[in-house]
């Protein structure tokens, strides 16, 4: 007994007269005019199914009528040319008369329509994923996840890539946030953590040999939650030795374009442009920028210095920055009330307001116009090559906020002010990061990426002067906006990871207590080696224009870091815990 001979989305015209057995779910059912009319989806397509009660018997045209949403179903029958022929789905030119139907499990009455058109609360979507899952738009999300692996497995396979695992109960790794831990009952007080990426693993292959490793990986990170990120998220994690920088970056830029013609069909035929971290902040005010569109920040500073206007001078002679972008023929769409918008808009990034310079009928029109001499207002014209009809805003201040609010502001006029084409994918190379980056919180200077990243050559001198200054040979891979990826050639000497970890503020002590095993791998023979890792949730989700990370993930957590469909995390037997050793001074809630 066999359930069926084709899928639902199989049938052609050549199939006419063919008797067929098909299996499947309720989408719908229709009685008109005698006739029952059911079309029957799985995961291939929907085909129509009809119930002739001349062809048929009652018994047979009542089971049909006793149908309802979501029961499977296995019907016999043969296929017609069909009577009113729908063009929207591919097997629309046909049905089959059933001549027989099992009703093979029934459906209690669902908590929504299985269909793209119904609004639906995202909480309810998780809680019943799987009938989430049934509709059409979350079933090709995941056909298309399969197809960016397969298409990136495949493309490393083929370069002779290795696939080797790593394990998940591990030591803690360096990528900087919160670890999540695990109890070991074996080791009383002792605890593994998962891992928030291969990092050290990976290394070690190369050590060990490897020389082209891959995984797709699963990392952990207790962060906050945003629209594009998880708390456990899949890496394509990928290590090479012996290879340059620029070889490197070439083999993951022909991967990036194979990996969007095959999940997308785009063919991306230019090379990725690349840009130094210190240009995309300047020049965008961020570190990922979206280059489908130009409104690049423009420098006034040395002018803040000569005019009058304290709010920017000031800010400028106590190390502030004091910058701006032009939106071109737009003027007049800012009126008051939007300019106050935008103002508010500009202070969740620390601005203390929000300048701007209006140029209309050849007039400078703008309440800041006052401050500065004519000659002045000429140099700010000048510098940004304004026409009638812009519109400028500044913003002056410490130059995280300038940077934070320019890059912000720039990213909501390019949305709102529609500046660039939807359906465009543009990469690029941010390049070249800082190897510091100065944590407000701790009040010293930390490793923007992880300890292990290597140092521009010309830039080992100022280990010494101004570590600050230190560049390191690192790339993240930017999509419309969106760090999909990044990675760096690594450090491979001990004397050079030595003098990092002495510059980060950590002991030799603290070093070997945490990657004492892979410090000590280091004194055999390590190759020179490289890598980076692909947020493959993240990399998807620009592809398929989703706007939320969940979209793209089977079964994703919540902002709250939870599981709505298996309501992890749970409490846990206070016997467990006794085992483990743990007194828990969590209050526990009721009802939950
Ligand atoms: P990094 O920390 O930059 O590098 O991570 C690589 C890529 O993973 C994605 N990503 C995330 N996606 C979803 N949710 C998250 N919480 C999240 N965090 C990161 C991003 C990012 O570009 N070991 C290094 C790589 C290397 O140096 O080889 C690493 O993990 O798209
Ligand atoms: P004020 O003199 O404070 O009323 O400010 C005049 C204009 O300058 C207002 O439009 C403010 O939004 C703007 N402004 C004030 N301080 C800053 C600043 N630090 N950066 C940018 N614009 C500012």
């Amino acid at each position: 007994m066999y359930y069926r001979t084709h899928n639902l989305g199989e049938l052609r015209e050549k199939n006419i007269s063919e008797k067929v057995k098909l299996s499947g779910w309720v989408d719908n059912r229709r009685d008109l005019g005698g006739l029952i009319f059911v079309d029957l989806r799985d995961r291939y397509g929907k085909t129509q199914i009809v119930f002739n009660p001349e062809k048929v018997s009652s018994e047979l045209m009542e089971m049909a009528s006793s149908l309802k949403f979501e029961y499977v179903i296995t019907v016999t029958g043969v296929v017609e040319e069909r009577y009113s022929k729908n063009s929207n789905i591919p097997t629309g030119n046909i049905e089959v008369f059933a001549d027989s139907l099992e009703i093979v499990n029934k459906s209690s009455v669902l908590p929504f329509e299985i269909s793209d058109e119904v609004n639906l609360s995202e909480n309810m979507r998780l809680t019943y994923r799987y009938l989430d899952i049934r509709r059409p738009r979350m079933l090709n999300n995941i056909v298309k996840r399969n197809k960016m692996l397969f298409s990136m497995r495949e493309y490393l396979n083929n370069k002779d890539f290795l696939d080797v695992d790593t394990p998940i109960l591990t030591k803690s790794t360096p990528e900087g946030a919160r670890d999540f831990l695990v109890p070991s009952r074996t080791n009383e007080g002792k605890f593994f953590a998962l891992p928030q990426s291969p990092q050290l693993f990976k290394q070690i292959l190369m050590i060990s040999g490897i020389e082209k490793y891959y995984q797709v990986a699963k990392c952990f990170r207790d962060e906050d939650l945003r629209a594009d990120r998880q708390l456990e998220f899949t890496q394509l994690d990928i290590e090479m030795s012996f290879i340059t920088e620029d070889e490197f970056m070439e083999t993951m830029e022909e991967l990036a374009k194979k990996v969007t013609r095959d999940v997308t069909g785009e063919e991306i035929n230019y090379t990725f442009d690349r840009i130094t971290y210190q240009y995309a902040m300047d020049k965008y005010g961020s570190d990922k920028p979206d280059t489908r569109f130009g409104m690049m920040i423009e420098d006034l500073s040395d002018l803040a210095l000569k005019c009058e206007f304290k709010a920017f001078n000031e800010t400028v002679k106590n190390g502030g920055y004091l910058r701006g972008i032009k939106a071109e023929g737009v003027s007049e769409k800012f009126s008051r009330k939007i300019i106050d918008d935008y103002t508010e808009f500009a202070k969740i990034y620390g601005a203390k307001g929000l300048a701007y310079i209006k140029i209309e009928s050849g007039e400078i029109k703008s309440p800041i116009a006052k401050f500065f001499k004519e000659e002045e207002l000429k140099e700010i014209i000048d510098k940004f090559d304004a026409k009638d009809g812009d519109i400028l805003f500044f913003v002056a201040d410490k130059p995280k906020v300038v940077y934070d609010t320019l890059g912000a502001l720039r990213s909501k006029l390019g949305k709102d002010l529609n500046l660039y084409n939807e359906n465009e994918f543009k990469f690029l190379w941010v390049v070249d990061f800082p190897l510091l980056e100065w944590s407000e919180e701790e009040n010293r200077y930390k490793a923007q990426h992880h300890p292990f990243t290597a140092i521009k050559k010309e830039d080992v001198d100022l280990l010494e002067t101004t570590p600050e200054k230190v560049r390191t040979v690192s790339y993240d891979m930017v999509l419309n906006g969106f760090e999909i990826g990044g990675g760096s050639l690594r450090i491979h000497q001990e004397e050079v990871q030595e003098k990092i970890f002495k510059l980060l503020g950590m002991s030799q002590e603290e070093a070997r207590e945490k990657f004492g095993f892979f410090l000590e791998a280091f004194k055999y023979g390590a190759p020179p080696h490289g890598g980076m890792a692909y947020g493959v949730d993240r990399f998807l989700m620009v592809l398929l224009k989703e706007t939320s990370i969940r979209d793209v993930i089977p079964f994703p957590k919540t902002n709250k870091g939870q599981c709505l469909m298996t309501e992890a995390p749970g409490y846990v037997d206070e016997k467990q815990l006794e085992e483990l050793k743990i007194l828990s001074t969590a209050k526990r809630e009721e009802n939950q």
